[in-house]
């Protein structure tokens, strides 16, 4: 679909890579609505850029929903959607407190489906393209992120369903599988990115692939693509992977 004139709802906007998409689709003309929590970074993102802004914490009940109605009431019409927000966290699973549980699922997994939900009737209409921000983590599973990666299997899930289910419609359904990239995720998780490789990507990159995503309706795109490496192995030999894995973490 063209990104020149189409309304574009990005959550997560206010930091990393939902900034950075900002920005890009801003540049090939779309009007974006940027979405997200911290009002002073949103202002200075609108600022910058010219884009409308949302501010919405989707740890709150109903809060997809009525994300995309109060994104309806300014613009009519939400032609695509890129679920990007995205909370993490690091540790050992039996020491996760309920509540953080409840908040990687809500923020990763309940809000997407819910604003999914309120765009996807209007889209099956006059077109439209969503975005399901994942991670590498749903694909293959992460010790000590057992909660995370089962929130981004589930999007994914979810995704890869939607695909298949709206194969007949004009819309087109896109699943990023990023490793690592360089934003503040791993400090607000608490815990920082430590190793040396793989070399976390730059936002702007990502926000490259998105773009292209939804100009040419690719169904998937590992970030960097040799990602794809490990899932294949995984698939073809658990074993050996698994015994890999555990090795090289
Ligand atoms: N960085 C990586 O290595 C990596 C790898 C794989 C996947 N991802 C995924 O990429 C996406 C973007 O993350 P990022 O790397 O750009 O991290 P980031 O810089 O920490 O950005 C996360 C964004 O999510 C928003 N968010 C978090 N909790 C929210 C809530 N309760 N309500 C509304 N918005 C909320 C934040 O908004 P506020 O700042 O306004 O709170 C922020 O804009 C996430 O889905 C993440 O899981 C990241």
């Amino acid at each position: 679909m063209r990104l020149s004139g189409a309304v574009v709802l990005v959550t997560g906007a206010s930091s990393g890579i939902g900034a950075a998409l900002v920005r890009r689709l801003v540049r090939a003309g779309s009007h974006v609505v940027a979405a997200g929590r911290d009002a002073d970074r949103l202002r200075r993102l609108a600022a910058e850029t010219g884009a409308d802004t949302l501010l919405s914490d989707l740890n709150r009940p109903n809060a997809g929903r009525d994300l995309a109605e109060r994104a309806l009431a300014r613009h009519t019409r939400v032609d695509v959607l890129v679920n990007n927000a995205g909370v993490g966290w690091a540790g050992p699973f039996a020491g996760m407190a309920d509540p953080l549980a409840d908040q990687l699922l809500a923020v990763n997994l309940r809000a997407p489906i819910e604003l999914t939900r309120a765009l996807l009737p209007g889209m099956c209409h006059r077109g439209g393209h969503l975005v399901f921000v994942g991670s590498i983590a749903g694909r293959l599973g992460v010790g000590g992120e057992a909660v995370y990666a089962a929130t981004k299997a589930g999007l994914d899930a979810f995704a890869q369903s939607l695909r298949m289910e709206l194969a007949a419609r004009p819309v087109g359904v896109t699943t990023l599988v990023p490793g690592v990239v360089d934003t503040d995720f791993f400090v607000r998780r608490g815990e920082p990115y430590r190793r040396r490789r793989p070399r976390p990507l730059p936002p702007d990159r990502v926000a490259d692939a998105v773009a292209e995503a939804i100009t040419r309706d690719r169904a998937e795109i590992y970030l960097p693509g040799w990602l794809r490496l490990p899932v294949a192995v995984r698939g073809v030999l658990p074993g050996t992977y698994r015994r890999l894995a555990t090795r090289f973490g």
